[in-house]
């Protein structure tokens, strides 16, 4: 008879396959260093590779909020948001944000991947169908498949295709169309003004997931649609509070019904425990930084063009035209080798591989901040001439 099977086992297979196919991951370490620097599994370099696009997350007022906060409040929520876990910080948050965003009401979410994992399944059911652009985040990915809806990708930011593929589906109870507005990992941006025209004509209801682009463009940062001037003609927006704001969780901004609605329909929402008010406190004064101070922004701005720049001179093939820079590698053992020769040379930026992205478009996924120096992003650049020619992608 077989022994029992030996669960490390199977472990050690999938470990091994990862391995050779050049996709397993590991976690590096990171110890605080300097603004826009780290310790990274033990040697000093400067960070391209965090979403505090404007430098917020060591912020002295939003360290000043979080530490009174912890003195009134103590360190957690203690519930779920329905049982005894909404404070007055949360609803306070809510407000602000609301007002931020030009919409009646906002509700806060445990992070962006929860908020979308729950998202779709409270809205859409069977009969319905949602329209998700291909290169859409894995978290409205997952939170597709867990609606019962019928789930159509279309070809990344094609709005023709898109327009047929919604007309194709007329006979559906209620249609939606979500996309990012600038995408994760590509840097690009999704056509809102095109896409928030063919929703209204198509009777279709236009989601948009703001996680890179709340903070960083719009007027006072409100994001893509405030950008494209389609605010208004959103059914929702997903705003994340750990990226450019530098701290933790999300939101959705809509309306008051939709808000009464998810938090009694939302499973994401109701079955946790609320985001600590310590949290909150300090999201409450990064939104309150990011209005005040559109000099982060134009830093950030400047930081990313004079960054792409000097990436596209040197010879690499740099993605997107936002702040985050893709920095085309296509092939996993080059990406991480470079990865590793740019650590090597005190600068550390993360290789993205498939399933992450498609395979054949691996990455660097560059990411300047407010926080950086023109001496750093120098720095960054001399690194990237080494590391490119040490591991052969440039001459
Ligand atoms: C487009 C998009 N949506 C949602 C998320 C998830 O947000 P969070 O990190 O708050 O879970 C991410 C995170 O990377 C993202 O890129």
């Amino acid at each position: 008879m077989a022994g029992s099977p030996d669960p490390e086992d199977f472990l050690a297979e999938a470990l091994h396959d990862l391995e050779v196919r050049g996709l397993r991951r590991t976690l590096r370490c990171l110890e605080p260093g300097a603004e826009g620097t780290a310790r990274v599994d033990g040697r000093p370099a400067l960070v391209l590779a965090s979403n505090d696009y404007l430098g917020l997350a060591g912020h002295p007022r939003l360290i000043k909020a979080a530490r009174e906060a912890l003195e009134t409040h103590g360190c957690g929520a203690t519930a779920s948001r329905l049982i005894a876990g909404t404070w007055d910080l949360h609803l306070a948050l809510e407000a602000e944000l609301a007002r931020f965003m030009g919409c009646e009401a906002a509700l806060l979410f445990n992070s962006g991947y929860t908020a979308n994992v729950g998202l779709f399944q409270a809205l859409a059911d069977r009969g319905d169908c949602l329209f998700s652009d291909a290169l859409n985040h894995a978290s409205i990915i997952d939170g597709c498949r867990l609606s019962r809806a019928e789930v159509v990708v279309y070809p990344h930011r094609d709005v023709d295709a898109l327009a047929r593929l919604l007309r194709e589906r007329r006979g559906a109870r209620r249609r939606f169309v979500v996309t990012e507005g600038i995408f994760s990992m590509d840097g690009d941006a999704a056509p809102l003004a095109a896409i928030a025209k063919l929703a209204r004509r198509e009777h279709a209801f236009l989601i948009v997931d703001e996680a890179h682009a709340l903070g960083v463009i719009g007027p006072d940062g409100r994001g893509a649609c405030a950008a494209a001037g389609v605010e208004a003609e959103a059914f929702l927006r997903l705003g994340t509070l750990g990226k450019a704001l530098g701290c933790f969780g999300a939101f959705v901004a809509g309306s008051r019904r939709l808000r009464e609605f998810l938090i009694n329909r939302c499973r994401s929402l109701i079955f946790t425990t609320a985001l600590p008010p310590v949290v909150v406190a300090a999201c409450r004064e990064a939104v309150r930084v990011a209005a005040e101070q559109p000099g982060l922004r134009e830093r950030l701005w400047t930081n990313a063009r004079y960054l792409r720049a000097g990436l596209e001179g040197l010879g690499y093939t740099v993605g997107g035209g936002s702040q985050i820079l893709p920095v085309m590698t296509y092939e996993p053992g080059v990406t991480m080798a470079l990865s590793e020769a740019l650590l090597e040379r005190g600068v550390y930026v993360q290789g993205i591989r498939p399933p992450t992205v498609p395979p054949g478009s691996c990455r660097l996924r560059v990411t300047p901040t407010a926080a950086h120096m023109r001496a750093d992003l120098d720095r960054a650049l001399a690194a990237f001439a080494a590391a490119g020619r040490a591991v052969g992608l440039l001459r």
